[in-house]
């Protein structure tokens, strides 16, 4: 979706919104499958009420991206325009065991960050690609921890009452790779209160989870993590590890060698031959374990 009306334009400058014409959602996502739209750069959170009133206004429909890594976006023109905050330096600002974060901060440098000031706890999450808003928009978790255990305080834009809100930590469900968000709330920073630790014990921690991460996980690769959710009481990847799926492909999407529950784009694959291969496999799983596997992976399909 392209915005040309010079009115809308201007109005976005006066904003302070940078408008990427045309920009391709394959270079902003981990997977590296995407159309193109027009990006939407937002410098200060206080814009977003009146802008995203000037996009209604003009029938301009929208999505908010994060660090794009769990993310599986359609093939060619996009039908709504992509909005994206701009990182702030410092993104990271710590006082006493609370950690204020930017939801465009990097998950891993605020990580390496807190853990150098010897705050821990997040040591599972190393590893993990992302902003620090889009694993708390989506609760992300690994090694049995979970970053909602940790979030005191959310600023967002919250799409119901169209403006920007505070909510505490307990007013916010935080459920397995999943929050009570709505999908049209977007993240703006959160205050995280973690635990004192030295910095070597933290240390020892990242590198524990690194090389379990390195062993299992195919890291070189372009994917969106994990696809499929777990069932209760299973894995996803060991079923589909299983049915001998590891290897099987539709173009270029193909089920990672390495940890069945990851999808790789091994070369050019499209949005089309990804869902493609979602959908087959979730069909083998269901037909063999009579289990019907969720997605994991958010899929913004036109
Ligand atoms: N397994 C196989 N074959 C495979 C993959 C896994 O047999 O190809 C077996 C493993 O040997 C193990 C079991 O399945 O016995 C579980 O595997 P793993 O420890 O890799 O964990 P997972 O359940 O597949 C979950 C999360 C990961 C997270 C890891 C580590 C989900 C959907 N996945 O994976 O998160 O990194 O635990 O805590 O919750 C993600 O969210 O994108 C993600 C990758």
């Amino acid at each position: 979706m392209r915005i040309t009306d010079p009115s809308i334009v201007s109005q976005l400058a006066e904003l302070r919104v940078d408008l990427q014409p045309g920009a391709s959602l394959a270079v902003l996502t981990s997977l590296g499958i995407g159309g193109t739209t027009d990006l939407l750069r937002i410098k200060e959170h206080e814009s977003l009420p009146d802008l995203l009133n000037l996009l209604d206004a003009n029938h301009l429909p929208h999505k908010f991206l994060g660090g794009g890594s769990n993310l599986l976006v359609g093939d060619g023109e996009l039908p709504w325009v992509v909005l994206q905050l701009v990182r702030p330096e410092p993104d990271v600002v710590l006082d006493g065991n609370f950690a204020h974060v930017d939801a465009a901060a990097d998950l891993g440098r605020m990580i390496t960050f807190c853990a150098k000031n010897d705050l821990g706890g997040m040591e599972g999450l190393i590893g993990v690609p992302g902003t620090v808003g889009g694993a708390q928009r989506m609760n992300a978790g690994a090694y049995g921890m979970q970053i909602g255990s940790y979030v005191r305080e959310v600023k967002l834009y919250r799409a119901a009452t169209r403006q920007i809100e505070t909510l505490r930590g307990h007013q916010i469900s935080f459920e397995y790779r999943h929050t009570s968000f709505a999908p049209d709330d977007m993240m703006l920073s959160v205050i995280l209160e973690l635990p004192s630790k030295p910095f070597k014990v933290i240390l020892e921690g990242i590198r524990i989870c690194n090389e379990k991460r390195r062993s299992s996980q195919p890291l070189g690769q372009k994917s969106a993590g994990c696809i499929f959710k777990n069932p209760p009481g299973s894995s996803a990847g060991r079923m589909i590890d299983e049915l001998g799926l590891k290897g099987l492909s539709v173009g270029d999407a193909r089920v990672s060698g390495r940890h069945a529950n990851f999808f790789v784009n091994a070369g050019r694959a499209s949005a089309k031959d990804m869902l493609a291969l979602i959908a087959d496999v979730r069909e083998r799983v269901q037909k063999n374990y009579g289990v019907s596997l969720e997605n994991e992976v958010v899929v913004w399909n036109a």
